[in-house]
């Protein structure tokens, strides 16, 4: 694993938005993987800026976000449609036929699980993974457990994702239990993984990412076993080891 410290959440943010740019002008056909939650804002503002300055083309693309919470309407302030639309792919040259987030409204959300995956299969699997990570290790939605799912599959949220995830509901908006999430092989078979993390709610996670053992209990540690993933973390991000 490649680790790169930064001093600040802006220099994340540059480098992150460096190596997603580079991502695509390499294949301009990507398939990304995309993430939410208030780490990766930074280089969305970042790739915006550089498609405005002409510098970046976003039309090739194919995109599958990671998750979404279950159930909630696309239309939701909090749902990661509105947070994808507003941070990211409503400000860039993206076909928007190409875009994809798990639904949040489907009926059967079994099915519509399946039908994700058979997506980014047909697509021909993600090239660049990009991810955050929860304060207890989670990635996506991939909770710790006993054992993990591999494929897309609908999950309860934890009591510290839910603690951790209430700030973006208001007192008078039910936050949602449950969500859909890419599993640990939907994740494991990106061609490359790029992990971003930020503060010091990161730092356990972050300690057992580099401590050598890979555990259920905290699933991030698993990207242990990637052969590609690139960390970038701000300085109070990182454990002493
Ligand atoms: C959310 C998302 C994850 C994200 C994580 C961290 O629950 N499902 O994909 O990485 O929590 O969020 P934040 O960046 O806001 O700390």
């Amino acid at each position: 694993m490649k680790v790169i410290v930064c001093e600040s959440y802006e220099e994340m943010s540059a480098r992150a938005a460096e190596i997603f740019a580079e991502q695509i002008k390499e294949k301009s056909d990507s398939v990304l993987g995309l993430a939410t939650g208030s780490t990766p804002i930074g280089m969305y503002d970042r790739l915006v800026d550089k498609y405005n300055d002409g510098a970046l083309d976003f039309s090739g693309v194919t995109t599958f976000n990671l998750d979404e919470y279950y159930p909630i309407k696309k239309s939701d302030r909090q749902s990661y449609h509105s947070f994808m639309n507003e941070h990211f792919l409503g400000k860039v040259n993206v076909d928007r036929e190409r875009t994809h987030i798990p639904n949040g409204e489907a009926s059967d959300p079994t099915s519509e699980c399946a039908e994700y995956e058979e997506k980014i299969n047909a697509a021909g699997g993600i090239d660049l993974q990009i991810l955050g990570v929860g304060q207890n290790g989670h990635i996506g939605f991939n909770e710790p457990k006993d054992g993990l799912d591999a494929g897309m599959h609908i999950t309860e949220l934890s009591e510290s994702t839910l603690e951790a995830n209430s700030r973006f509901f208001s007192a008078d908006e039910k936050m949602p239990t449950m969500a859909l999430t890419m599993g640990m092989e939907n994740i494991m078979k990106a061609k490359k993984i790029l992990l971003l993390a930020s503060g010091k709610s990161k730092q356990e996670a972050l300690r057992n990412l580099l401590s050598r053992v890979v555990t259920t209990d905290c699933p991030v540690s698993f990207l242990q076993l990637h052969p590609n993933v690139t960390l970038i973390a701000d300085r109070e991000a990182m454990p002493n080891i």
